[in-house]
């Protein structure tokens, strides 16, 4: 099955390409849009130092475990798990990822529609004529409720996702993050300088930066956990099929540090991005999930230069969202091309539209849709909640019980090991420790948090 296929499935070209498309894949909408407002919401400073803890705790150990699955198969998350221990239930693990990766791409598409969308309408300067937060958000629900339009920019993020996926691995997805990736951090610097240099800005660094641990209970512990989740790309296989496209020389562990630290970078710079503007317009720091798409045009519209600054900032959201919507579109692709047999270009067209049209509903659940609810939530709201807080956290701690006991740290490290790449003491005994013990536990918490009432 697997040479079978080699054609249709590809590698990439060089190293660097991996890296920066599996950075793509981790910097996205979680990074841009969720952090921060989470961030706000949960006290500032505090929550930053917890969440770093989870990242390099819990979140660096599954990802290195992922990519050496990957790259050891050559395989999407179930060809993986079914290779390494065929007929057994583990490979539900890879069902379970392929399910989830439809999922948020359903509505991760909706979202990623959005940033598409507020591009258009910051060149056109629609988002650019508020005076207050509260008109840029009644503007944001009016635009969020419209049916023709929403679906329609939902369906041009999706279209872009597919038409780079059709590309394949290198000539697509890899040439395109290539580009991408460093734009974005540019790009951010750049907005760092302008937001850090406004009148007043120091004191929304102060809230960002210093930690104030009164604000801090359990709850916050498990948002914390969920969000280095969500960021990493990790949980449903996403880091395994990336995996799946390196060569045996390549180097696992140093791979994952660089992955690791640039989306944590990022997640960062975007907070020294936000927080210092906001403070400095006087608005609110938990202003929750609009933040973004309802206080940043006001933000703009009162500065100088807010034209431009606006029309980068959402290309860079745009941008941020497609480099992780195809990673998401490529697993599902990636088990068709695998186990079934498919061409590339059928496995994206079909699986592209079929995402497509499960989303729809998605994206009417903020307007036609919208009183449409089951357990008081929408249907956008179901779909991310069982994708996010149940698939996620089951498939990641899966995945460390599955290499660290069922498939064997040993295992693991030879192929970590290939090509005399060696893992050095003490960082092999500190992953085989946590990927075994905390990992497992700490998710597990976490996920018995979600499903306990
Ligand atoms: N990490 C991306 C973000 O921060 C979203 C994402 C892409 C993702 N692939 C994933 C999340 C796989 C969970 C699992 O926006």
């Amino acid at each position: 099955m697997k040479t079978e296929n080699n054609n249709q499935r590809g590698f990439w070209g060089s190293r660097l390409g991996f890296i920066l498309a599996a950075s793509g894949s981790a910097i996205g909408l979680g990074n841009v849009w969720k952090f921060p407002y989470i961030v706000g919401e949960n006290g500032g400073g505090a929550f930053v130092l917890i969440y770093l803890v989870c990242i390099f705790i819990i979140g660096t150990p599954i990802m290195l475990a992922e990519f050496t699955l990957g790259r050891k198969t050559n395989l999407n998350p179930v060809g993986a798990f079914a290779s390494l221990k065929p007929k057994s239930s583990f490979i539900g693990i890879g069902y379970m990822g392929v399910l989830a990766g439809f999922l948020i791409l359903s509505f991760y598409g909706v979202v990623g529609g959005w940033t598409i969308a507020y591009v258009v309408k910051s060149v056109t300067g629609s988002v650019l004529s508020f005076t207050s937060p509260k008109e840029a958000g009644a503007f944001f629900g009016n635009f969020i409720s419209n049916t023709g339009e929403t679906l329609f920019y939902h369906a041009l993020f999706m279209g872009v996702c597919i038409a780079i996926v059709l590309r394949g691995i290198h000539g697509g997805i890899e040439k395109a993050c290539n580009i991408l990736m460093p734009t974005l951090v540019l790009f951010l610097f750049l907005l760092m300088i302008r937001s850090l240099t406004l009148d007043g800005a120091m004191e929304g660094v102060a809230f960002y930066l210093y930690p104030d641990f009164s604000k801090i209970n359990g709850n916050t512990v498990l948002i914390a956990l969920g969000q280095a989740f969500f960021s990493l790309s990790l949980g449903m296989g996403c880091m395994i099929t990336y995996g799946s496209y390196l060569s045996d020389k390549e180097n696992l562990t140093s791979s994952t540090f660089y992955v690791v630290i640039f989306d944590t970078m990022i997640a960062l710079l975007v907070g020294m991005v936000i927080f210092p503007a906001v403070f400095a317009m006087g608005l609110e720091p938990a202003e929750g999930p609009s933040l973004v798409f309802s206080v940043l045009p006001t933000v703009f519209t009162s500065m100088p230069m807010g034209h431009v600054v606006a029309v980068i900032f959402f290309t860079l959201l745009a941008i941020a969202a497609i480099t992780s919507g195809i990673s998401l579109l490529e697993v599902v692709v990636a088990y068709f091309i695998d186990q079934l047999g498919w061409q590339r270009k059928k496995a994206v067209l079909i699986v592209g539209l079929a995402i497509f049209i499960f989303g729809v509903p998605s994206g009417l659940s903020f307007g036609a849709m919208a009183d449409i609810k089951l357990a008081g939530m929408t249907f956008f709201d179901h779909v991310d909640n069982i994708a996010s807080n149940y698939l996620l956290p089951l498939g990641g701690m899966l995945t460390a019980v599955f290499v660290g006991w069922v498939w064997g740290t040993k295992n693991a490290h030879e192929e970590i090991e290939k090509h005399k790449n060696i893992f050095k003491f003490p960082w092999a005994q500190c992953w085989e420790f946590l990927i075994r013990y905390i990992t497992p536990v700490a998710v597990g918490i976490v996920f018995l948090a979600k499903i306990l009432p």
